[in-house]
């Protein structure tokens, strides 16, 4: 069920509207004029301004189109999963209420260039899922937006937008998210693109993703922070498991102790399922089944993220079951952190695209003297690239042609598998794209072959 998440909607609303109430003790004409959000307001711990100001940007790309994004989609009565707004929606709005629409109009539609369409309260759904916020002037202000509106006028209220004369004369550019053909998944988005397209032919239907993927590229002080606290949770869970791991154990008695440091350390989710491979296991790059006893002399893959307030972390280090490293695994070990090490050093701003470091980590592993069992470069063992943007989705989105900016976090995550020898070893750091280099956002979780035996033997 979704108590908790509800519970942080009404904690959150009650707190935004306390706030109001105890700061601007005024009367509801004029609390609708005071329409600024503060700095000190908070959405998913980050403040109404950061939210407008992302707005603002977007809007200052699309120019005088109209952009409309949807909200994720509860399923019915919160039986299946949790809850979780979509990123781009929570992106732009920091609002987690499920079906919300976000329209903005740069030209302004009744005065107001940020629609927000919510769901009205409902006393049957209200019960199952908790309380939906009023479709009041207060509900726009605890959200920092210029106009909420019942969802059920949505379709009358962007009917009207679209076929209005200030939307002609603009040039009638619609910005939304426009579902591949084959993507099931879309299925709020496509039935909307399909009704704008018999609401008019003359509009100019234009996809918002590239835009969305500039802006989300570039992380401010704010989601480093998210990002940050993600991969402190995220350390707390490697540390444990570094505790926990011996052979005997199972591999999903180490998920659950990584789910439960997940948590209790205030996670929402884990950004993906954990991978817990052991032995022949750590080859398999997306193992999830985590079902296999560990066994001795096994490595163990822990290939993790926590998810905290929609911002994401992948760190993933290799274990020995033992405590100790055979010599054969500690080489691995030792070439695959070479590799990582080298890509690092090799980073250079303004030039260097993740393309440019992947090709540096491959050259350490070809240049090394160590073979595979049949006489055969290490560098062929490494079949997957050596990093990603990581924000509010683990593969984030971004641009990997391009230099990487400064605000980019990536993971750079190199990696040599050999299932003939049951030998997986995959070491993955978070970092910061900054002025003067990259900057290791993990750099408190150990990765040297002598810390972590150092560490295991306590
Ligand atoms: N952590 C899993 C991946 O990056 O694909
Ligand atoms: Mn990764």
């Amino acid at each position: 069920m979704h108590l908790q998440n509800r519970l942080l909607i009404t904690i959150t609303l009650t707190l935004v509207f306390a706030f109001l109430f105890v700061s601007w003790p005024i009367n509801p004409s004029k609390a609708w004029s005071k329409k600024e959000p503060t700095a000190t307001v908070l959405l998913a711990e980050q403040p109404l301004t950061e939210y407008k100001a992302r707005r603002e940007k977007l809007l200052e790309k699309t120019k005088n189109g109209i952009v409309v994004i949807m909200g994720e989609e509860e399923e019915d009565l919160g039986v299946e999963a949790k809850f979780r707004q979509n990123d781009n929606f929570m992106y732009l709005s920091g609002v987690e209420i499920p079906s919300a629409i976000l329209v903005l109009v740069p030209e302004g539609y009744q005065g107001a260039k940020e629609w927000l369409f919510l769901p009205a309260p409902n006393k049957f759904l209200d019960q199952w899922t908790g309380p939906r916020p009023p479709i009041t002037e207060q509900t726009a202000q605890a959200f920092g937006v210029e106009r909420v509106a019942s969802l059920s006028d949505f379709q009358k209220v962007i009917t009207e937008m679209l076929t209005s004369e200030a939307f002609q004369k603009s040039g009638e550019k619609l910005y939304t998210v426009i579902p591949p053909s084959a993507y099931t998944r879309l299925i709020r988005e496509e039935k909307f693109v399909e009704q704008v397209r018999k609401t008019s032919t003359t509009i100019n239907l234009n996809p918002i993703a590239p835009f969305l993927a500039d802006l989300r590229m570039v992380k401010s002080s704010p989601e480093i922070a998210m990002i940050q606290r993600a991969i402190d949770i995220t350390s707390l869970a490697h540390s444990e498991v570094l505790k926990t791991v011996k052979s005997g154990i199972f591999e999903y008695e180490l998920e659950g102790t990584i789910l439960g440091q997940f948590y209790r350390n205030g996670a929402q989710r884990p950004a993906f399922p954990c991978i817990v491979g052991s032995g022949e296991n750590t080859t398999i790059l997306h193992y999830e089944k985590n079902r296999k006893k560990i066994d001795s002399g096994d490595l163990v893959v822990v290939d993790i993220g926590a998810e905290y307030n929609y911002y994401t972390s992948d760190i993933t280090r290799t274990y020995p079951a033992n405590g100790r490293f055979s010599a054969r695994q500690r080489e691995i070990y030792q070439l695959v952190l070479d590799a990582q090490t080298t890509a690092v050093k090799a980073f250079k701003l303004g030039q260097s695209t993740m393309h440019d470091l992947d090709t540096v980590a491959r050259q350490t592993m070809s240049q090394s003297l160590l073979k595979d069992s049949k006489g055969n470069s290490l560098e062929q063992h490494f079949p997957h690239g050596l990093g990603h943007f990581v924000g509010m989705y683990v593969h984030d989105v971004g641009d990997y042609s391009h230099p990487l900016p400064v605000g980019a976090v990536i993971t750079i995550e190199p990696g040599i598998y050999l299932p003939d020898e049951s030998i997986g070893v995959r070491i993955e750091d978070d970092y910061l794209v900054t002025k003067t280099g990259l900057v290791k956002l993990s750099e408190n979780i150990p990765s040297t072959p002598a810390e972590i035996e150092k560490l295991m033997a306590k």
